[in-house]
Parts: structure tokens; C-alpha cells; sequence
């Protein structure tokens, strides 16, 4: 079975995807988390991500592993290392929807995910999950949540994780990521039809997980 979870950031979809690939013993797989492995890697090398020919050879002579471990985290390595961390660094952020919005790229980034998803029962959230990787899925949710509550939710994350980044770059970085992500010509963040669509703004990490747990197993 896939499990699809698009949404913009901040609205909540790795924590929950995490839980419940969890409590179901399905895989997680985060497609964002391998855009911003490729990322790094471009601008490790100093790649121009302008020039999406060479990005597009970047990303077919990458290597990018998503581990599940048992404890529910998730490893990602990057031509075998552990980048985990580095790759929710904000310098990071700042440049992956540039990087995610080439056509050559997603081509790339489309089949490792098909690939990635089709070895066992997995639940993958991303953008165009719904819509483009697996316009088939059984289940799809799309997860939402008004733009003041996403910034809080990325600075409190980046806070407790050491960054000590302040509240307006935060809002910055995900006003600029909105309309990137949501404007782009290939496969834009968009709500599949057949989607559920959660807002989760009032709601806490319980109570989202119940709810799409109620579809799942309705
Ligand atoms: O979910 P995230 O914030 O880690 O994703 C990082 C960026 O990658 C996001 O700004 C848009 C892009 N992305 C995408 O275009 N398609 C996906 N399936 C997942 C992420």
C-alpha cells in the first residue's frame, strides 16, 4: 500500500508520516529530505544551480539513501554519508526550492522515489506525492496549516534543534519556498482531487495522527 502526504512546509507532514509509518510498520520515505541532499551536494561542489543540465548529471551520479531505523528516525545519506542534520540547515532551505523546481532533476528525483516506494508498503510525503509520483495511491492527505502557525512551528524545530535563527528568516525562507514550490511549471505543490485535505492548525501532533488513521483504516 503507498500513503501519500503533500503539503507545504511546516504543516506538520515528516512528524506525522514518521508516527505513522511507525505504528503501521510501514516505511517512511521524506522526498524533500532527498532534494536537500542534492542540495548540499551542489553546493558542496560548487555546482551552478542554474544550469539544470549539470544539476540533472549531479543528481544521476548521486547516491541518496533513506534508512528507517526501528526507534521511527530517519537516516539520509548522502554517496554513503550520514548528512541527517546538515540538510536542515537553513542555508540549505534557502536554496532547495530552486534546486527542486528543474525539470531534469524531478525527472531524476521521480524515478528513485518509484523505485524507493515500490519495495514495500511505504508511506512518502513530499509536494506532488498525490499528483505526479503515485497518482495511484490508495490513500492520499493533503496537510495544511495557516502561514503564522507553519513559521512557529519551523522556528520552535530549528530552536530545539541548536539554530539560533530568528522568527523573521524563518518567515522569510517559507514565503519564499510557498511560492516557489507552488508556482514552479513542473509538477507544482498542488492538492491531488482525490485527496483528503487536514487542516492542522488547531490541532496537536495526537490529533492529526488519529484523524488520518480514521481514514486509513476506514
Ligand atoms: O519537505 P521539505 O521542506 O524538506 O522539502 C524541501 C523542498 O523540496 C521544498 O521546498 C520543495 C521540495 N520538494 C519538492 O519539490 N517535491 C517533493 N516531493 C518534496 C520536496
Amino acid at each position: 500500500m503507498i500513503i501519500a502526504i503533500d503539503g507545504p512546509a511546516g504543516a506538520g507532514k515528516s512528524t506525522i508520516a514518521k508516527i505513522i509509518a511507525q505504528k503501521l510498520g510501514f516505511l517512511y520515505i521524506d522526498t524533500g529530505a532527498m532534494y536537500r541532499a542534492l542540495t548540499l551536494k551542489s553546493l558542496n561542489e560548487n555546482v551552478d544551480i542554474a544550469d539544470a543540465a549539470r544539476m540533472a548529471e549531479l543528481a544521476r551520479k548521486s547516491t541518496i539513501d533513506l534508512i528507517n531505523d526501528p526507534e521511527g528516525t530517519l537516516k539520509v545519506t548522502l554517496d554513503g554519508k550520514d548528512v541527517s542534520r546538515e540538510i536542515r540547515d537553513p542555508r540549505i532551505s534557502k536554496y532547495v526550492s530552486d534546486v527542486a523546481k528543474i525539470r531534469e532533476v524531478r525527472e531524476v528525483m521521480l524515478q528513485a522515489q518509484r523505485n524507493l516506494g515500490s519495495r514495500d508498503n511505504s508511506i512518502l510525503d513530499g509536494r506532488d506525492i498525490g499528483t505526479v509520483v503515485f497518482p495511484n495511491a490508495q490513500k492520499k492527505f493533503f496537510l495544511d496549516a495557516n502561514f503564522i502557525e507553519r513559521v512557529n512551528r519551523r522556528h520552535k524545530e530549528l530552536n530545539e534543534a541548536g539554530s539560533e535563527i530568528a522568527w523573521n528568516s524563518v518567515e522569510a525562507d517559507l514565503s519564499n519556498r510557498d511560492t516557489i514550490d507552488s508556482t514552479r511549471e513542473c509538477a507544482p505543490l498542488k492538492k491531488a482531487e482525490d485527496a483528503i485535505y487536514v487542516d492542522t492548525t488547531d490541532l496537536n501532533i495526537q490529533q492529526v495522527v488519529e484523524k488520518i488513521l480514521s481514514y486509513i483504516n476506514g
